[in-house]
């Protein structure tokens, strides 16, 4: 399995995976990292077969988020791999914490980096106003 930093000529077979897999807002903060110098986002892949994938910096600064593995690969350690990488990847930047940006299982968070919630941030956060289409 090789774990690495997502190139530019891949930004549409990756965002069409999510899209796919995932939704279109993920999509949507995926096309971000691909606008960033190096590219803010980490993928695992098996030969030809993209397994799971891990963002920064995309809604907001300091957030990791949005990441995914595929169905059938979950379980085997790639998403926490995913996460330490990229958690890396903000601390490389100058970041003394990272902010899950809206957490889903936060027990996952929890067990792999020893997360925290933020106190209200379950109430008031970025993403309260989402236009969904
Ligand atoms: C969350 C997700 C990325 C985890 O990926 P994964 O590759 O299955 O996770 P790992 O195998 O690296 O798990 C790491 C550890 O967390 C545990 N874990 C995994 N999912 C968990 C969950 N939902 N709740 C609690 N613990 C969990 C694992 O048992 C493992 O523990 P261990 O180290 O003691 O073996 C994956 O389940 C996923 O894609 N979910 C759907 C998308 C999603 O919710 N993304 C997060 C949005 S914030």
């Amino acid at each position: 399995m090789v774990f690495r930093r997502a190139i530019a000529p891949e930004k549409q077979v990756v965002q069409a995976w999510v899209q796919q897999h995932f939704s279109h807002f993920w999509a949507s903060e995926v096309e971000v990292a691909f606008s960033r110098q190096p590219v803010a986002l980490w993928v695992a892949q098996e030969g030809q077969q993209l397994l799971g994938f891990a963002c920064y910096d995309c809604t907001a600064k300091a957030f990791f988020g949005p990441t995914g593995v595929l169905e059938a690969a979950r379980g085997r350690g790639i998403g926490k791999i995913l996460l330490v990488k990229a958690l890396e990847s903000l601390r490389e930047q100058g970041y003394v914490y990272g902010i899950i940006g809206g957490v889903g299982p936060a027990d996952y968070y929890a067990k792999a980096v020893d997360a925290r919630l933020i106190p209200g941030s379950d109430t008031h956060h970025v993403y309260q106003n989402l236009l969904r289409g």
